[in-house]
């Protein structure tokens, strides 16, 4: 487990997945996260996914507890060993946790994990032009501008850029006050 001073993050149960599900299936979440044609996902194809990131070693899937409760997921996928790069996604999947602060604590616990756990030289993402509020928060935690996928995804009709948002682990600035050594939570 990964603690910062509100957030913790842990593996993700079994039993959590119908929750997780009911989040999944919202629309107003999936238009975010994914390029690709939407699925709202049942409680089958949700297991699916689960089954699938537990067998897949190139990625670490962890549930965010925050005030004790389940509040979402995030991850590092895609590890790739030689050229020690992965790419991060985050999902604050409960609404009314949004905006106090979680998800910028995730990321420094990620970040930490990617960084000085998996020895990562390169933490990656992609954020949707219509999803703002998501950039906002990565360039506060430093991430900076690769470049931008034009008109790369279509949705509700508009084609819409995607871009991609980087950091290296010589631009990563570790907290010395908490994380994975500094639980205090
Ligand atoms: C994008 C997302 C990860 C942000 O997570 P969050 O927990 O809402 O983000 P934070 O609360 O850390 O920051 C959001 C705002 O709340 C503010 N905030 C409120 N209380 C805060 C606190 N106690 N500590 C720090 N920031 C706080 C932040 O300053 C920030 O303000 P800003 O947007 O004006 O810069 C989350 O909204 C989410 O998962 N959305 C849906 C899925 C998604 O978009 N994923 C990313 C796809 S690329």
């Amino acid at each position: 487990m990964l603690r910062g001073p509100r957030v913790s993050l842990r593996p993700v149960e079994r039993s959590q997945i119908p929750k997780l599900q009911t989040w999944f299936s919202q629309y107003e979440l999936m238009r975010v996260l994914n390029p690709a044609a939407i699925r709202l996902v049942n409680l089958e194809a949700e297991e699916a996914w689960f089954d699938a990131m537990m067998k897949d070693t190139n990625q670490y899937l962890f549930a965010i507890h925050a005030g004790g409760e389940l509040v979402g997921t995030t991850s590092l996928m895609q590890v790739n060993g030689k050229n020690r790069t992965a790419t991060l996604g985050i999902s604050i999947a409960d609404p009314a946790a949004r905006g106090h602060g979680y998800g910028s604590e995730t990321l420094d616990l990620l970040l930490e994990f990617g960084f000085l756990e998996l020895n990562l030289n390169r933490i990656q993402l992609y954020v949707m032009e219509f999803n703002p509020d998501a950039r906002r928060l990565y360039e506060r935690v430093g991430f900076k501008l690769d470049g931008t996928l034009r008109q790369s995804v279509f949705r509700e009709g508009k084609y819409w850029d995607e871009h991609v948002l980087s950091m290296l682990r010589a631009e990563y600035q570790p907290d010395p006050h908490w994380g994975i050594k500094g639980a205090n939570a």
